[in-house]
């Protein structure tokens, strides 16, 4: 596990250490996308990790699905971010804004716009969606014509060079989990037959063409993405051709030489070690559920460069610490995942707090 805590060059990053907090939804910024007032704290709390990823964060008001969750296009967007950067900088981590367009996985009743989610298919992806009426099931996308998927281009660049604006040290493009980007890869959610829909290379396309224009807009040392072959997460199958999908896609952006790949396990052990050699890059590498006794093994194997944690830094502001000790975690609390007050968000006690507990 030690090396786990050595430091590590990215880019012109000095990273404290080869753990990563992986990006979390949180659903407490303000009606207009501005961060909440307590994400400073949220994220300050958690800068003993070489690298943080923000939670979700949408291009454009067309990019939101859920509700309570942050933007990154307006001038208060930018002030709001630029709050939370400057902590976590002065933490001593590192700062990335993660930029997720929802795509199909929205509903009229949790955006500015009041419409559905936009996708590359009138494909729903049958599964219900949280709202402040409760839960209630996800409508048909409205189809993205070619000319729109392009602006939706225009409109990542624009949000990077706003994270950029706000003090972030880079982006992670959200290609996973069943959103915007990854419905363009899946079958199910693509059935178009223009330039992005049929073969692995029109599936892959608007993925590339984000990363290309985030690049070209912030440089490549500044644009990372993140991806979950295999994932089926949100109505997403990506057939047969998955896997092949994935190795032309990595392939195709390594040649970018975008800062970081972050990855999760796919589960296929043949695919995963592919994906590393394609990727001549960092790899951070996220396994859902990696069990404690297990932490570290993939970098101690190099099959990564550095780890990525979710729930256990959610619920453990000083992970870094508890992990040195080899102490005992705090358990996240699921209630209190999504939207709420500071209760499961800026509360989670310190190894020092359970040793000397507060009594208020
Ligand atoms: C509350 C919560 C919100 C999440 N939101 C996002 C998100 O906005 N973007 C994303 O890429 N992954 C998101 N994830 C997935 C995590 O980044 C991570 O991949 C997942 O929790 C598995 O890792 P873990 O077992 O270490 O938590 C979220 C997970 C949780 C628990």
């Amino acid at each position: 596990m030690n090396k786990l805590f050595d430091p590590i060059s990215m880019g012109s990053l000095l990273l404290q250490n080869r753990l990563v907090m992986a990006p979390m939804t949180r659903g407490r910024a303000q009606y207009d996308g501005t961060p909440g007032a307590l994400a400073v704290d949220y994220y300050a709390q958690r800068a003993s990790v070489g690298l943080i990823v923000s939670e979700g964060t949408q291009p454009s008001d067309e990019g939101q699905g859920y509700p309570g969750t942050p933007g990154i296009y307006t001038p208060a967007h930018v002030a709001g971010w630029a709050r939370i950067a400057d902590a976590v900088k002065a933490g001593g981590s590192h700062f990335f804004i993660q930029l997720m367009h929802a795509g199909r996985i929205a509903h009229p009743l949790n955006t500015l716009h009041r419409g559905p989610g936009v996708a590359p298919s009138a494909i729903a992806p049958g599964t219900a969606i949280f709202t402040p009426n409760g839960m209630q099931d996800v409508p048909v996308p409205r189809v993205l014509s070619s000319s729109e998927v392009r602006q939706t281009v225009k409109d990542f660049r624009f949000a990077a060079r706003r994270a950029v604006d706000a003090g972030a040290a880079g982006v992670e493009i959200h290609g996973a989990y069943g959103f915007l980007v990854q419905q363009f890869f899946a079958p199910s959610a693509n059935v178009r037959t223009d330039r992005y829909g049929g073969s692995v290379e029109n599936r892959a396309r608007f993925a590339i063409e984000v990363a290309v224009a985030i690049a070209d807009e912030i440089g490549a040392s500044r644009t990372a993405i993140r991806l979950s072959p295999s994932s089926t997460m949100l109505g997403i199958d990506e057939g047969q051709e998955g896997p092949d999908l994935y190795r032309y896609l990595v392939g195709e952006l390594d040649r970018l030489e975008l800062v970081y790949l972050h990855v999760m396990h796919p589960g296929d052990d043949g695919l995963m070690a592919d994906l590393r050699r394609l990727w001549r890059g960092t790899l951070i590498l996220n396994r859902p559920g990696r069990p404690f006794a297990e932490i570290g093994a993939d970098v101690s194997s190099r099959l990564a460069d550095l780890e990525s944690y979710g729930q256990a830094i959610l619920a453990n502001p000083d992970f870094v610490a508890r992990l040195k000790a080899n102490s005992s975690m705090n358990e996240s609390r699921r209630q209190s995942f999504f939207g709420g007050d500071h209760h499961g968000y800026i509360d989670y006690p310190t190894l020092q707090q359970d040793e000397c507990p507060t009594t208020i």
